[in-house]
């Protein structure tokens, strides 16, 4: 029996426009990391569009190494891709994914949602969606990748810890109104099947040009921190491999792959 408050798999199925994306459907209860039981189907060969999708997380994993906190009213979901192309077109993925989102948020619930590099979702400045790709290649082709994506959908932020709350929003709070959370995953996973395609059919400019129109960071004073520094400078462009290219003091240019950047306020 269902429970109050948990996802209807027959609601999301009723009506999904979809050829590939979500079309089937692993349901947890609770789970560690939906990312880590997508990689395991993956490895046993479970096709393209397999959602894995949890009520909560107990080890939840978000970048950089960090954990990632996933209560009970979140969107919290992994998906099997097996992109044809290249093993270092493989960090675009997320990018497809954030256009997507920030979409949907804004035709659905006409939130001004933007797009923060390199894969973070945010309304008013607050983070309310972020996603974690995780690769398997050999040699220089990708075998899959899982794309992970947490949404602050009907979550309480207050109860993060306090050090996080000032930094984070839930799309409840921004509505002021309970997201039919079935009806949302189905419109993201129809605009995100859209972006895939675009993707997997070499139209990454045009997915790029999506993403910097729906993005505040250019132009402005940014910090980046890393997994070994952290510097600040000015955001002037991200490059057709989704490196986001910094202007330092000296007016120097820095190209960065992994790390995160904030906005100085
Ligand atoms: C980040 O912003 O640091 C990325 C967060 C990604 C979180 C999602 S929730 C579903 C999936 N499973 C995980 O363990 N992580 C991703």
């Amino acid at each position: 029996m269902k429970e109050k408050g948990q996802l209807s798999l027959e609601k999301i199925r009723n009506g999904l426009e979809t050829r590939f994306m979500g079309q089937r459907i692993f349901y947890f209860e609770e789970a560690a990391s939906t990312n880590d039981l997508a990689k395991e189907l993956a490895g046993k060969g479970f096709e393209e569009g397999t959602l894995v999708v949890a009520e909560t997380q107990t080890h939840g994993k978000g970048r950089l190494g960090r954990r990632w906190i996933s209560p009970r009213g979140g969107i919290w979901f992994s998906v099997i891709l097996r992109p044809a192309v290249g093993s270092k077109d493989a960090p675009k993925i997320v990018f497809m994914a954030a256009v997507a989102i920030a979409k949907t948020i804004r035709k659905m619930l006409r939130l001004t949602a933007k797009t923060k590099w390199p894969n973070d979702v945010l309304i008013h400045n607050k983070k309310v969606c972020g996603l974690l790709a995780e690769t398997s290649i050999s040699e220089d082709n990708i075998n899959f990748v899982v794309l992970g994506i947490g949404i602050n959908a009907n979550v309480d932020t207050n109860a993060f810890p306090k050090e996080l709350t000032g930094s984070l929003t839930s799309l409840k709070k921004e509505s002021k109104r309970e997201i039919p959370r079935e009806e949302f995953l189905q419109a993201l996973l129809k605009e995100m099947e859209h972006y895939y395609n675009e993707f997997t059919r070499g139209r990454f400019a045009r997915i790029l040009e999506e993403w910097k129109s729906l993005t505040d960071m250019m132009g402005k004073d940014v910090e980046v921190v890393s997994l070994d520094e952290r510097f600040g400078g000015k955001a002037i462009d991200v490059d057709q491999d989704g490196a986001l290219i910094v202007k330092l003091e000296d007016e120097s240019v820095k190209r960065v792959f992994s790390a995160d950047a904030s906005i100085r306020l």
